[in-house]
């Protein structure tokens, strides 16, 4: 019998998983995508199946919280099946999922009544043709119908990304404040992290730090330090006088792998203990050599813990440290 807990050799615990359920999205955000994405053939993505298996795996060591990525998680059929029963299950304290809001027009209902608890919605801009030249999809309306489509829903836990570019969107800092505060959502401003070779832009060039986007932020609203904690990156600030939160994702100004709670399973079934590492543990091969075999995927999982890197090192003044894209790992 395996431990019944994951604990990294530097006594952290594993309590929260990132599952990606495809690698596919049908934006191309500049920082994470080129336009000629190449995808993973299908036959290498995890079955729906293969995905539960995993979660399963996880849950029984004492994963407590999930949350589904992508690529967009939206966009891969059958996802609500998938979520229906991980919703069903009552060890899960939180079920959420990052999501573009693309699809949230016609499945925001579907995700709530299959137990999703949380949604992280992706937005950079507010402005049409800025969301298109930094998505290359001209999807805005879309996107912000699908938000509206959440709140009708009646989902209380929406937060919003943004990816924070100097002179992209760093202007809007205060409007995407402005917006959230309106709708009574929280909202995190993200570093721009190193993942993946983009053609774009050079990221030391738009690269804007957190305290900049914070200072920015306090010309115009008192921001209140939040206890607030949900075990991840984040640091929180509350918007006084509002019920917006609003979080700090700073991969480069602040080393937050002391308490990180975290793993990643890739859509092709990698497991990925550090974001800013390469190394992976290939969980497809070993589910597809020993279908149905629990036992020896959960003693994988406890093996592959112990080499869970104790920080990541991601520096503004290389181009590429990573290999792999957020949309292969799932933010
Ligand atoms: N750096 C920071 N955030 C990124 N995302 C995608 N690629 C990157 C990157 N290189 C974000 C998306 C989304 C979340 C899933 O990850 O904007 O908000
Ligand atoms: Fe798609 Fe998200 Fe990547 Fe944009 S950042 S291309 S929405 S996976």
């Amino acid at each position: 019998m395996s431990d019944s807990s994951l604990v990294d050799p530097f006594g952290r615990r594993i309590t929260y998983l990132r599952l990606s359920v495809t690698d596919r999205c049908d934006f191309r955000c500049t920082y994470c995508m080129s336009e000629d994405m190449v995808f993973a053939p299908r036959a290498q993505i995890l079955t729906l199946e293969e995905l539960y298996a995993v979660a399963d795996a996880f849950i029984g060591l004492g994963v407590r919280r999930i949350r589904v990525t992508g690529g967009e998680p939206l966009v891969r059929k059958g996802v609500l099946g998938l979520l229906a029963r991980l919703g069903a299950r009552p060890e899960l304290e939180d079920l959420a999922i990052t999501t573009n809001g693309s699809q949230l027009p016609t499945m925001a209902g579907d995700l709530r009544q299959a137990g999703v608890k949380r949604l992280n919605v992706s937005l950079d801009s507010l402005r049409r043709e800025r969301f298109a030249e930094l998505t290359r999809r001209d999807r805005l309306d879309q996107v912000l119908d699908g938000i509206e489509a959440a709140r009708r829903a009646g989902f209380k836990g929406i937060k919003l990304n943004s990816v924070v570019q100097k002179g992209r969107n760093d202007d809007e800092v205060l409007d995407l404040v402005e917006f959230a505060v309106d709708k009574g959502l929280d909202i995190s401003f993200i570093e721009e992290m190193p993942l993946g070779s983009v053609s774009s832009h050079q990221r030391e060039v738009t690269f804007c730090s957190s305290e900049e986007v914070r200072q920015r932020i306090e010309q115009r609203h008192e921001l209140v330090r939040s206890n607030h904690v949900t075990g991840g990156p984040s640091r929180y600030w509350q918007v006084a006088g509002t019920d917006t939160r609003i979080g700090f994702i700073s991969p480069h100004s602040n080393n937050f792998c002391g308490s990180c709670n975290r793993v990643r399973v890739t859509a092709e079934g990698k497991l990925v203990l550090c974001l800013g590492h390469e190394g992976a543990l290939d969980l497809k091969s070993l589910m597809r050599r020993y279908p149905g075999d629990t036992e020896r995927l959960r003693q994988a999982l406890v093996d592959a813990l112990q080499l869970k890197p104790e920080r990541h090192h991601f520096r503004t003044d290389e181009q590429v440290q990573v290999v792999r894209f957020m949309s292969m790992t799932g933010g």
